[in-house]
């Protein structure tokens, strides 16, 4: 049994609520259930009630959630004047720091995000290709013969190389990655449940998060000083933000330019980095697709010693299998806004200040969507099925609309150079008897430990990265 609640709208007229979801604790509500596990939570109100429903949320006035394909198109179709993002990722604002990215006005926060757009464009794919291909290269030879590694660990460690390089470039990758690694790490385990709530409490995680802010601020600000006094120019994201304008012909300050870099570094790092390792396990869990794919990477490569940007582009089959890992597993699980007016879904008014929620990670698994969907089957994309073209916004790893994710081909590119070049030189034997999805992180990974051992081929097929 259903109770259809009622409140009153900002325009004074008495509205119909989505239902409420049971089991809401009294001061709590679902809060511990959000914590604990919220796919099992959005699951289970997708279930009582289908594509929208509420929750209680302590501290959000309300809170609603938004299901399958109909409803995306509601969510992200949303502008920026009917929703807000600042809230939902206040406690990223001491990283990135204030009037930056989603705590900048509107108008000002597009200006910055078409910054992104503009490093992030194809020209600069060839270099950053390059740079993928080759730290792949570096990192597993390292390992050498055969080796017993933790996926999660691996995808952290060398996302942070080809992040660090593609950003900030080859010369700073080679001289400083170690610490900068070591300091973003610091930084990021300030991003804590509490973060949510009080960001700036004097806990020493956030101190330590704040001076190694500063710390990142004064190693990005080394490399601009350099390239200014030295005249000299790069292919990479630095570059591009020193050489940005807003439009109204101002610079940006070197703090908008370390804000803006690590925003682009947390939107990419551990979500390929858990990626990377999430398609390593599916891949060997099913392992009837291992062969697919060397066919592939035989018919693509041949007996060529080099790579291209355009190899990596039709490389199909391991595109859809990492397209099929994130739709088991996206490393966001959900999406937030904070409504600013009142909206309007399947019968139900939903007023402005209300939090509206989407979640790749229950979305991703409706049946009549995606069939057998608890199942890894990639060919899922592949053109004779092609079940994510018959539903738009039914795929949202990347989520959609206005705000979808810059990063799309950069994070394929990343992810099938380095699997590509695993398949082509290791073994791979999972060492775990179940891989299970860690809830406790802001971007949801394998739960530690998730060993796999590398047993290097015996031919080894050296591939370097070539120009087209
Ligand atoms: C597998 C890897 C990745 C996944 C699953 C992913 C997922 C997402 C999602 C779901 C959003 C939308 C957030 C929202 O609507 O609230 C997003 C936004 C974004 N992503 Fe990614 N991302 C990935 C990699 C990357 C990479 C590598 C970069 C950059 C190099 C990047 C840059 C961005 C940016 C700049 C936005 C903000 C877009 C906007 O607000 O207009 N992402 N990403």
């Amino acid at each position: 049994m259903t109770a259809t609640a009622t409140a009153t709208s900002t325009s004074g007229t008495t509205t119909r609520l989505p239902p409420m979801l049971d089991r809401g604790l009294p001061l709590l509500g679902h809060a511990l259930e959000m914590r604990n596990n919220p796919v099992e939570l959005f699951q289970r109100g997708y279930d009582r009630h289908g594509s929208i429903y509420q929750l209680k949320i302590p501290r959000s006035p309300r809170t609603v959630a938004m299901i399958g394909p109909k409803a995306h198109e509601k969510f992200f179709r949303l502008r920026d004047d009917q929703v807000s993002m600042r809230e939902v990722y206040a406690l990223m604002t001491p990283i990135f720091g204030k009037g930056i990215a989603y705590d900048a006005p509107p108008e000002v926060m597009r200006e910055q995000l078409g910054f992104f757009h503009a490093a992030l464009r194809e020209k600069r794919m060839r270099t950053y290709a390059q740079g993928f291909v080759e730290e792949a290269e570096r990192y597993f030879d390292a390992l050498g013969d055969e080796a017993v590694v933790d996926l999660y660990e691996v995808g952290n460690e060398l996302t942070i190389y080809t992040s660090s390089r593609s950003l900030l470039g080859k010369d700073f990758r080679d001289r400083l990655s170690g610490e900068f690694a070591r300091v973003y790490y610091e930084m990021e385990a300030g991003l804590n449940v509490i973060a949510f709530i009080a960001p700036h409490l004097p806990l020493p995680s956030f101190r330590r998060r704040d001076r190694a802010r500063e710390r990142l601020y004064a190693m990005i600000k080394e490399i601009t000083d350099k390239r200014r006094r030295e005249g000299t120019s790069e292919e990479d994201f630095l570059q591009t933000l020193m050489e940005a304008k807003y439009k109204d012909g101002r610079p940006l300050t070197d703090d908008e330019i370390t804000g803006l870099l690590l925003a682009i570094m947390f939107a990419g790092h551990h979500t390929s980095g858990v990626t990377f390792a999430w398609t390593g396990i599916l891949l060997h869990q099913n392992p009837q697709w291992i062969a697919p794919l060397l066919e592939e990477q035989e018919r693509i490569l041949g007996g060529r010693t080099e790579i291209t940007l355009e190899d990596l582009h039709a490389m199909e089959k391991l595109e859809w299998c990492v397209k099929e890992t994130l739709r088991l597993y996206p490393p966001i699980i959900m999406l937030a806004r904070k409504l600013l007016v009142d909206i309007e879904f399947d019968g139900y008014q939903v007023p402005a200040e209300t939090t509206i929620m989407a979640s790749p990670a229950v979305a991703h698994r409706i049946p009549e969507v995606f069939a057998n969907p608890n199942r890894f089957e990639p060919d899922r994309f592949g053109p004779e099925r092609a079940e994510d073209k018959k539903h738009p916004m039914a795929w949202i790893a990347f989520g959609a609309g206005r705000h979808r994710c810059m990063g799309i081909v950069f994070a394929q590119l990343q992810l099938r150079a380095i699997w590509s070049h695993i398949l082509r030189n290791f073994d791979v034997e999972l060492l775990e008897s179940t891989y299970e999805p860690d809830y406790s992180r802001l971007l949801v990974g394998p739960r530690k430990p998730c060993r796999a051992r590398l047993r290097r081929k015996k031919a080894k097929t050296t591939v370097a990265m070539g120009s087209a």
